[in-house]
């Protein structure tokens, strides 16, 4: 028994916000200056795969990620692993009976199917992974919503990756963070011709952290106080009536804007921080090109952390979208065709 060894995988799926997170009113505990909502994207084309097993024989915590070591002793990962073994004591406690897997060394590997850490939202597929491993391996009661609570101090938008289609995360009021949490706005089956294609302009890892770039832009834009106080609260509430209308063009305008002012904000730091270049722009330039010469809108721009273009679509435009951008983009150099199909939003999480 003292070598036994108890596992679990799961997949965790990317989502791309359309109203962005960006800046923390608490740094240890993650807790957001406004709220978000994203899109969870299919996870047959980008997700993170994890196994968290924990036995007697394990002498340390560790966490491998496509192979190479973690370091592991960062707050984030800690305060992730304390709170899932508590929520396990209570587990142990109340069935004796039942293994003391609180108490034992955890090993997690972890694979992405996807560039880490290039502004494709790797770290939050990442922690929804191994925070749900885990709470699998643990037998936990734990809903979604409760699991988006621990994701979140991981990383912020880890919190939206627990479930499928379209999904908000509300900043909440309390100090502790306890209503900070992530819910389903609707699921992928309300709207499901929505379609996502990825432009990868640039695999580099990116340069400034969204941890550093949101520290910077709280600090010194001038524009951000406004974004977070006048801006967002009006765009989450105009989202989640698009989602629910399936209004198309709404979302899309809400999208690109919100986008734009995210950067915007982002130019407006001391010193500026430039996610998106030169391709990001052409990638713009693009999508209302497309969009004036069909005669309404019909794709969606959207830029994380990094230069890598989100356009999303609906399915009875794929070829003027993603053929257009197939067509134009495929030869150039700057342009990785490989995520060039159509990424279907997820129906759920398993
Ligand atoms: O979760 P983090 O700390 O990697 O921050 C994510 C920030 C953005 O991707 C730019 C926006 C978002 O809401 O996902």
């Amino acid at each position: 028994a003292d070598q036994e060894i108890y596992r679990a995988s799961t997949y965790a799926p990317v989502n791309i916000a359309v109203i962005k997170y960006w800046g923390k009113r608490d740094t240890k505990l993650n807790l957001p200056t406004n709220s978000s909502l994203s899109v969870t994207l299919s996870q047959d084309d980008l997700r993170t795969h994890t196994t968290a097993s924990c036995s007697p024989a394990f002498p340390a915590d560790t966490l491998t990620l496509n192979g190479s070591p973690q370091d592991i002793s960062g707050a984030r990962t800690q305060a992730c692993l304390r709170e899932l073994r508590h929520l396990r004591q209570s587990v142990e406690e109340q069935d004796p009976n039942t293994p003391k897997l609180s108490t034992m060394k955890l090993n997690i590997t972890s694979g992405n199917n996807f560039p880490t850490a290039a502004g494709l939202a790797s770290s939050a597929a990442g922690f929804a992974a191994l925070v749900r491993a885990i709470a699998d391996l643990y037998h936990l009661p734990a809903t979604p919503t409760e699991l988006s609570r621990i994701a979140r101090q991981g990383s912020g938008s880890a919190c939206r990756s627990l479930f499928g289609g379209y999904v908000a995360w509300q900043q909440g009021t309390h100090p502790d963070g306890s209503d900070s949490l992530a819910y389903e706005v609707a699921p992928a089956s309300h709207w499901p011709d929505m379609r996502a294609v990825i432009l990868v302009a640039s695999a580099e890892k990116k340069d400034v952290s969204s941890t550093a770039g949101m520290q910077q832009t709280v600090a010194t834009s001038a524009l951000f106080q406004h974004r977070a106080e006048n801006v967002v609260p009006q765009r989450i509430k105009a989202m989640e009536a698009a989602v629910h209308g399936r209004d198309f063009a709404a979302f899309a305008q809400l999208t690109t804007r919100d986008s734009n002012n995210f950067h915007a904000c982002c130019a407006d730091t001391d010193p500026p921080i430039f996610y998106m270049n030169d391709t990001s722009r052409a990638a713009v330039r693009m999508c209302e090109a497309i969009n004036s010469s069909a005669g309404e809108v019909v794709c969606a721009y959207t830029f994380d952390a990094g230069p890598n273009a989100v356009v999303y679509y609906l399915a009875e435009h794929e070829d003027v979208v993603a053929g257009t951008f197939k067509a134009l983009l495929g030869g150039l150099s700057g342009w990785e065709g490989k995520r060039g199909g159509a990424v279907k939003t997820a129906e759920s999480v398993p």
